[in-house]
């Protein structure tokens, strides 16, 4: 099976990784690029490698995990592997029961809409995570020097719209009623997701990722008032713990549907602030005032409308994000699973080809 030469490639090891570099708000040597769901079902490798293991167990299985890691690396060539596994993983680590259904998403056996069944669920305070750091040393061997790997979790929010639902919902109802109606149960379900969340990204920091990504993929259903009143203190939770363990750490911070968000999204305690396709990064930039560097954003439709139209939104995107300080090119949200592996890499390869702009200091 193909290893990685760590000396090898156009990330040459007298280049620093360009993700680090632009994350940092220096000027990279080419435009940094990875792919949120990158790892997974677009890859036939993935599909193969996976074959007969369920979704959660290929988690928790440290060679799968980490060889599913590194595919999109060896095929793409992308400025950054994330790491194969799951908001839900934690979890799972900490003994609840709870299944990813394929097609549907996460599905818990027992839904965390009520003060006796939050009381059950967060009595679930020791997670092991030990699979985890089994597995991100195997990747952090595998990538070296020459491709940072990305630690993530759930945040808070999106997490319980999951557990108080017990399953994917469309808008998070159930949630977002409890918020309101039982602060004391919110309380404590938001803080037992936040500490999960935050020892899931410390084990996977601990061990050699040297990037992190927070997603909230769900909180652009709430209200700026409402996030900054019930939801941004847990998310500030996860990412001050990360940023006293690891003060050099990028501290990526994503969702969908947040041009209304922003701002608070940021001030939760992100250094990079992902954006959907649908805010210009150009006025994402003007409205943060230069303080955070940009990743994303282009249309994940664009993947399936051709060479032509992929190139003039890849080209786009590169411009836009030339108002922020610093910026990641991703697409707006995840590779959908029906996307063809090879348009992929051949944007990888366009980007890497373009010159990198000069980003205001
Ligand atoms: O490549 C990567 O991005 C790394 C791995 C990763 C997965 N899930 C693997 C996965 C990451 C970062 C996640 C995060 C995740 N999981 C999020 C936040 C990101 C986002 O997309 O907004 C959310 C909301 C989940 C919950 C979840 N897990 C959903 C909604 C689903 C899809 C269900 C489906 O089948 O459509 C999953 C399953 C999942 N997570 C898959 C993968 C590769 C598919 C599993 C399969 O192959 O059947």
């Amino acid at each position: 099976e193909p290893r990685v030469d760590k000396t090898a490639g156009a990330q040459s090891p007298a280049a620093p990784p360009a993700l680090l570099t632009a994350a940092q708000r220096r000027r990279p040597h080419r435009i940094p690029v990875w792919f949120m769901r990158q790892a997974g079902r677009s890859l036939p490798e993935y599909h193969e490698a996976r074959a007969g293991t369920g979704m959660i167990e290929s988690c928790l299985m440290p060679e799968l995990a980490a060889e599913i890691t590194c595919q999109p690396v060896r095929r793409h060539d992308v400025d950054a592997a994330v790491f194969f596994s799951d908001i839900v993983v934690p979890m799972k680590l900490a003994d609840v029961e709870v299944e990813i259904a394929p097609g549907v998403g996460p599905v818990f056996a027992e839904a965390a809409n009520s003060p006796a069944a939050i009381a059950r669920l967060t009595s679930h305070t020791q997670a092991d995570f030990t699979p985890i750091e089994q597995a991100m040393r195997l990747v952090v061997d595998e990538l070296g020097d020459a491709t940072p790997v990305i630690a993530f979790a759930g945040a808070p929010f999106t997490l319980a719209a999951y557990l108080v639902h017990g399953r994917p919902s469309k808008d998070h109802l159930a949630a977002r009623a409890l918020m309101h109606a039982d602060p004391a149960s919110w309380d404590t379900l938001m803080s037992w997701c936040a500490d999960l969340s935050a020892g899931f990204l410390l084990a996977q920091l601990g061990v050699g990722a040297r990037v992190m990504q927070l997603f909230d993929s769900w909180v652009g259903s709430l209200s700026e008032a409402d996030y900054r009143a019930h939801v941004m203190p847990y998310s500030q939770r996860v990412l001050a713990t990360v940023a006293a363990a690891y003060p050099d750490v990028p501290r990526i911070h994503f969702g969908t549907n947040t041009a209304h968000l922003l701002p608070a999204l940021g001030e939760a305690g992100a250094s990079v602030l992902g954006v959907d396709h649908r805010t210009p990064l150009s006025e994402a930039a003007a409205l943060l005032g230069g303080r955070y560097v940009l990743q994303g954003n282009l249309d994940p439709a664009l993947l399936f409308a051709g060479i032509q139209a992929l190139h003039a939104g890849a080209k786009r995107v590169v411009d836009e994000g030339a108002a922020a300080p610093g910026h990641i090119v991703n697409l707006g949200h995840g590779v959908p699973p029906n996307a063809d592996a090879q348009v992929l890499t051949d944007l990888v390869a366009y980007l890497h080809s373009l010159p990198v702009p000069h980003y205001p200091a």
